[in-house]
Protein backbone atom coordinates (compact mmCIF):
# COMPACT_ATOMS: atom_id res chain seq x y z
CA UNK A 1 0.00 0.00 0.00
CA UNK A 2 1.21 3.51 -1.01
CA UNK A 3 1.67 5.99 1.42
CA UNK A 4 -0.29 9.31 1.06
CA UNK A 5 3.07 11.63 0.30
CA UNK A 6 3.85 8.82 -2.05
CA UNK A 7 0.80 8.91 -3.75
CA UNK A 8 0.44 13.03 -4.11
CA UNK A 9 4.18 13.13 -5.57
CA UNK A 10 3.20 10.28 -8.10
CA UNK A 11 -0.56 12.35 -9.00
CA UNK A 12 2.09 15.29 -9.43
CA UNK A 13 4.32 13.34 -11.84
CA UNK A 14 1.06 11.96 -13.94
CA UNK A 15 0.31 15.47 -15.01
CA UNK A 16 3.42 16.35 -16.21
CA UNK A 17 3.45 13.78 -18.53
CA UNK A 18 0.04 14.23 -19.40
CA UNK A 19 1.51 18.03 -19.89
CA UNK A 20 4.19 16.78 -21.72
CA UNK A 21 2.14 14.85 -24.40
CA UNK A 22 0.14 17.68 -24.85
CA UNK A 23 3.47 19.66 -25.30
CA UNK A 24 4.53 17.80 -27.76
CA UNK A 25 1.40 17.48 -29.68
CA UNK A 26 0.97 21.20 -30.09
CA UNK A 27 4.94 21.60 -31.50
CA UNK A 28 4.60 18.23 -34.11
CA UNK A 29 0.88 19.92 -35.37
CA UNK A 30 2.87 23.30 -35.76
CA UNK A 31 5.75 22.02 -37.35
CA UNK A 32 3.31 20.00 -40.03
CA UNK A 33 1.50 22.72 -40.63
CA UNK A 34 5.12 24.48 -41.36
CA UNK A 35 5.58 21.52 -44.24
CA UNK A 36 8.12 20.12 -41.39
CA UNK A 37 7.01 16.61 -41.96
CA UNK A 38 9.82 14.91 -40.53
CA UNK A 39 10.15 17.03 -37.63
CA UNK A 40 6.08 16.61 -36.90
CA UNK A 41 6.39 12.55 -36.98
CA UNK A 42 9.42 12.43 -34.44
CA UNK A 43 7.26 14.90 -31.89
CA UNK A 44 3.72 13.13 -32.44
CA UNK A 45 5.61 9.89 -31.56
CA UNK A 46 7.19 11.96 -28.51
CA UNK A 47 3.83 13.14 -27.44
CA UNK A 48 2.58 9.25 -27.72
CA UNK A 49 5.79 7.88 -25.81
CA UNK A 50 5.07 10.64 -22.95
CA UNK A 51 1.03 9.43 -22.58
CA UNK A 52 2.88 5.53 -22.11
CA UNK A 53 4.94 7.39 -19.49
CA UNK A 54 1.79 8.91 -17.84
CA UNK A 55 -0.07 5.56 -17.95
CA UNK A 56 2.67 3.53 -16.26
CA UNK A 57 2.17 5.39 -13.55
CA UNK A 58 -1.40 5.83 -13.49
CA UNK A 59 -1.16 1.98 -13.86
CA UNK A 60 1.56 1.66 -11.23
CA UNK A 61 -0.62 4.02 -8.60
CA UNK A 62 -3.77 1.99 -8.69
CA UNK A 63 -2.16 -1.62 -8.84
CA UNK A 64 -0.21 -0.43 -5.36
CA UNK A 65 -3.62 0.84 -3.49
CA UNK A 66 -3.90 3.96 -4.48
CA UNK A 67 -5.86 6.30 -6.71
CA UNK A 68 -4.32 7.75 -10.20
CA UNK A 69 -5.76 11.28 -10.55
CA UNK A 70 -6.27 12.16 -14.22
CA UNK A 71 -5.72 16.22 -14.35
CA UNK A 72 -7.26 19.22 -16.32
CA UNK A 73 -4.67 20.23 -18.40
CA UNK A 74 -4.23 24.22 -19.25
CA UNK A 75 -3.59 24.75 -23.52
CA UNK A 76 -0.27 24.14 -24.33
CA UNK A 77 2.14 27.05 -26.64
CA UNK A 78 1.22 26.81 -29.62
CA UNK A 79 3.41 29.41 -32.24
CA UNK A 80 6.74 28.80 -32.59
CA UNK A 81 9.51 30.74 -34.32
CA UNK A 82 11.17 27.85 -35.38
CA UNK A 83 13.23 24.53 -34.60
CA UNK A 84 15.46 26.58 -32.49
CA UNK A 85 12.88 27.62 -29.93
CA UNK A 86 11.14 23.85 -30.59
CA UNK A 87 13.68 22.04 -29.46
CA UNK A 88 14.88 24.71 -26.82
CA UNK A 89 11.44 24.33 -25.06
CA UNK A 90 11.76 20.45 -25.71
CA UNK A 91 15.04 20.47 -23.80
CA UNK A 92 14.15 22.83 -21.20
CA UNK A 93 10.78 21.11 -20.18
CA UNK A 94 12.64 17.78 -20.10
CA UNK A 95 14.82 19.27 -17.47
CA UNK A 96 12.17 20.20 -14.82
CA UNK A 97 10.87 16.67 -15.66
CA UNK A 98 14.00 15.47 -14.45
CA UNK A 99 14.00 17.74 -11.30
CA UNK A 100 10.41 16.25 -10.78
CA UNK A 101 11.66 12.81 -11.34
CA UNK A 102 14.60 13.54 -8.82
CA UNK A 103 11.83 14.66 -6.23
CA UNK A 104 9.63 11.72 -6.25
CA UNK A 105 12.95 9.77 -6.28
CA UNK A 106 14.29 11.73 -2.91
CA UNK A 107 10.80 10.89 -0.97
CA UNK A 108 10.66 7.24 -1.96
CA UNK A 109 14.32 7.35 0.13
CA UNK A 110 12.85 9.28 2.82
CA UNK A 111 10.27 7.27 3.43
CA UNK A 112 11.63 3.80 2.66
CA UNK A 113 9.38 3.24 -0.51
CA UNK A 114 12.16 0.87 -1.84
CA UNK A 115 9.31 -0.90 -4.33
CA UNK A 116 8.57 2.83 -6.05
CA UNK A 117 11.99 3.80 -5.76
CA UNK A 118 13.26 0.49 -7.72
CA UNK A 119 10.12 1.44 -10.03
CA UNK A 120 11.16 4.99 -10.76
CA UNK A 121 14.42 4.15 -11.96
CA UNK A 122 13.06 3.54 -15.38
CA UNK A 123 12.26 7.07 -15.56
CA UNK A 124 15.61 7.69 -14.67
CA UNK A 125 17.34 6.13 -17.26
CA UNK A 126 14.81 7.39 -19.66
CA UNK A 127 15.37 10.72 -18.59
CA UNK A 128 19.25 10.56 -19.02
CA UNK A 129 18.01 9.48 -22.86
CA UNK A 130 15.46 12.35 -23.52
CA UNK A 131 17.81 15.19 -22.41
CA UNK A 132 20.77 13.74 -24.48
CA UNK A 133 18.97 13.42 -27.34
CA UNK A 134 17.20 16.98 -27.31
CA UNK A 135 20.83 18.37 -26.71
CA UNK A 136 21.86 16.44 -29.93
CA UNK A 137 19.32 17.72 -31.53
CA UNK A 138 20.27 21.29 -30.42
CA UNK A 139 23.55 20.75 -31.08
CA UNK A 140 22.76 19.81 -34.97
CA UNK A 141 20.59 23.06 -35.15
CA UNK A 142 23.10 25.27 -33.69
CA UNK A 143 25.80 23.91 -36.75
CA UNK A 144 23.20 23.91 -39.76
CA UNK A 145 22.40 27.59 -38.49
CA UNK A 146 19.92 28.91 -40.94
CA UNK A 147 21.26 26.77 -44.16
CA UNK A 148 18.08 25.33 -46.10
CA UNK A 149 19.30 22.63 -47.35
CA UNK A 150 20.79 21.26 -44.20
CA UNK A 151 17.11 21.85 -42.39
CA UNK A 152 15.99 19.73 -45.15
CA UNK A 153 18.08 17.19 -44.34
CA UNK A 154 17.47 17.83 -40.47
CA UNK A 155 13.90 17.64 -40.90
CA UNK A 156 14.16 14.49 -42.92
CA UNK A 157 16.48 12.57 -40.44
CA UNK A 158 14.30 13.28 -37.57
CA UNK A 159 11.42 11.76 -39.46
CA UNK A 160 12.59 8.56 -39.35
CA UNK A 161 14.35 8.71 -35.02
CA UNK A 162 12.30 7.30 -32.15
CA UNK A 163 12.44 9.91 -29.43
CA UNK A 164 14.18 7.34 -26.54
CA UNK A 165 16.46 6.07 -28.93
CA UNK A 166 19.51 6.72 -30.93
CA UNK A 167 21.06 10.01 -32.33
CA UNK A 168 20.63 11.72 -35.09
FE1 LIG B 1 8.26 11.39 -19.78
FE2 LIG B 1 10.00 13.14 -21.51
O1 LIG B 1 9.42 12.76 -19.81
Amino acid sequence: MLKDKIVGALNLQVKLEAQSSQFYLSMASWAESEGLNGTAEFLFRHSDEERQHMLKLVRFINERGGQAVIPALSAPKRKFVGLHEVFENLLSHETSVTESINKVVDLCLNLKDYTTHHFMQWYVAEQIEEEALARTILDKLNMIGSDSAGLYLFDRDLGSLMPSKGVV
